[in-house]
């Protein structure tokens, strides 16, 4: 079904993915700080169609300005916080800790719902390439839901991680560094058990390192958008980006990003609360 050639290798605790004849990666498993097993977990691509991509048509445009810090930047399928760096200080980690949110059903729309909130390098100005994790979150017509954590470098596929436990309501820390322009190390940490997962992935699509994101998406599957759900504010905290020289930034002078959806109805903003705090709300 798919088109390109996989094998897993597993050695020891650690797993070893070979995708076609560039990307690899291998991914290895902690429990409060003990290495354990890692054989129960299953990358499973997710079909091309629905890569989690950034609408080109959507990039976030300056705004009317709202306070001193921060303007607001409008996107048809991101909302959060987008940060900015110059490619002569570029940036090597981008972190924070969020809560996988709880969905409820929009009205007018019809099940399945959807939200994800991811962690990311690029994808904003340098929209070739996305490195980006976090959680899908999807609820069904009678209200039951379920959650999945992934992982993209885009234009790559995405792999959801089958077999890491996540529930909406959990603290979900995501740690990515761009040691390079082509590799990098993705750290997924759910806070509430003390299990963090590594992926370390090389031979991967060319950064520019140029942007970091917290984001809540409405994103595509093919040419549309899934039914983008309601949820519970989403708390992303100690935002930070670090760049080469060792500068951290976080999220002062970021775009908030407010998604305005083909209608143009707003139906989710961001506020910034400090420096490595914000919020991203549910609207309408
Ligand atoms: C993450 O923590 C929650 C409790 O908040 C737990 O239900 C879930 O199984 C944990 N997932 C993993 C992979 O440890
Ligand atoms: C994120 O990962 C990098 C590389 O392993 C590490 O140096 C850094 O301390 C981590 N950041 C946090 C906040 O844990
Ligand atoms: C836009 O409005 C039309 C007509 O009311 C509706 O059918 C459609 O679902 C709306 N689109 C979104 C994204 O809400």
């Amino acid at each position: 079904m798919w088109s390109f050639v996989r094998s897993s290798i597993i050695v020891g605790s650690v797993l070893a993915w070979v995708v076609a004849a560039d990307l690899s990666f291998v991914a290895t498993a902690h429990r409060e700080g003990q290495e354990i097993d890692t054989s129960d977990l299953k990358f499973v691509p997710i079909p091309p169609q629905s890569h989690r991509k950034h609408d080109p048509a959507s990039t976030p445009s300056k705004g009317s300005s709202r306070g001193k810090r921060n303007i607001v930047s409008f996107s048809g399928d991101w909302c959060g916080a987008s940060q900015h760096t110059t490619s002569s200080d570029q940036f090597t980690n981008v972190f924070g800790y969020f809560t996988v949110p709880d969905l409820t059903l929009r009205p007018g729309a019809p099940a399945p719902q959807y939200a994800a909130v991811w962690v990311g390098i690029d994808g904003a100005s340098c929209q070739s390439t996305l490195l980006q994790a976090g959680v899908t979150t999807v609820i069904n017509s009678n209200g039951g839901q379920s959650a999945s954590a992934w992982w993209e470098w885009f234009p790559e596929v995405a792999y959801s991680i089958d077999g890491l436990t996540v529930k909406p309501g959990d603290w979900i820390s995501v740690n990515i560094t761009a040691s390079s322009l082509t590799a990098g190390t993705i750290t997924i940490n759910n806070v509430s058990r003390g299990y963090t997962l590594t992926i370390s992935v090389t031979n991967a699509p060319t950064l520019c390192r140029v942007d970091a994101e917290w984001i809540v998406e409405n994103f595509y599957n093919g040419d549309a958008q899934v039914n983008f759900a309601r949820f519970s504010d989403v708390w992303f905290e100690e935002t930070l980006a670090t760049t080469v020289s060792g500068k951290q930034i976080g999220i002062d002078g970021a775009a908030m990003v407010y998604l305005k959806d083909s209608n143009g109805s707003i139906t989710c903003t961001a506020a910034q609360y400090d420096n490595t705090d914000f919020v991203v709300s549910s609207q309408g």
